[in-house]
């Protein structure tokens, strides 16, 4: 099975999100994220094996408290950059979820778990490019905040009407006080 682990939003925020960005959706050539996918990918675990599930939750489960749970949701961003871009993203602004990634990431190194080394950068994707834009209008959007409770493990299925996000475990972040 496909797995990834990621702090899920409140069910308002994706709302939010999706009313912010419906300007954007007049650009065809992005393929746009479903808004109950939208999520904040901490580590993309890639296919793994039944057995290796007790390793990775164990991993999970000792992630250590964190200073700071708020969050905030910002400006667009995109890589490789908004003059060029190939993934379309919300930035987040968030110490604690640097910790909190960091550290999971650690732990599941230590549990000889393998997942994709790219760097973290908190985003929140929204559409991926598949040709080239080159008059893209952003909107303005409104930052937005929450506070981080848990992050979960989740199952992707890929289907040909777009994968499917289930969450198949839920883990919670403590505050660090
Ligand atoms: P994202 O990082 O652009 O948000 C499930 O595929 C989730 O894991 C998606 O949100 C996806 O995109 C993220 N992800 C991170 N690294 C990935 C990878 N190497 N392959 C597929 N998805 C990845």
């Amino acid at each position: 099975m496909r797995l990834f682990f990621a702090v899920d939003f409140p069910l308002e925020i994706k709302e939010e999100i999706h009313q912010d960005i419906t300007p954007l959706f007049k650009y065809y050539g992005v393929k746009w994220v479903a808004k109950e996918n939208y999520n904040l990918t901490l580590a993309f675990l890639g296919e793994k094996d039944e057995k290796e599930l007790s390793q990775i939750d164990r991993a999970a489960k000792s992630v250590s408290k964190i200073d700071e749970l708020n969050n905030k949701i910002g400006d667009f961003g995109a890589f490789p950059n908004l003059k060029r871009p190939k993934v379309l993203f919300l930035k987040i602004e968030s110490p604690g979820l640097l910790t909190l990634a960091e550290n999971l990431r650690q732990n599941l190194t230590e549990n000889n778990i393998a997942f994709d080394k790219k760097p973290f950068v908190p985003h929140l994707t929204i559409g991926r490019v598949k040709g080239e834009i080159t008059d893209l209008y952003l909107p303005k959007i409104k930052p937005k905040e929450f506070k981080l409770t848990n992050f979960c493990l989740f199952k992707s299925t890929l289907t040909s009407g777009g994968p499917i996000y289930e969450k198949i475990k839920l883990y919670e972040i403590l505050r660090n006080t």
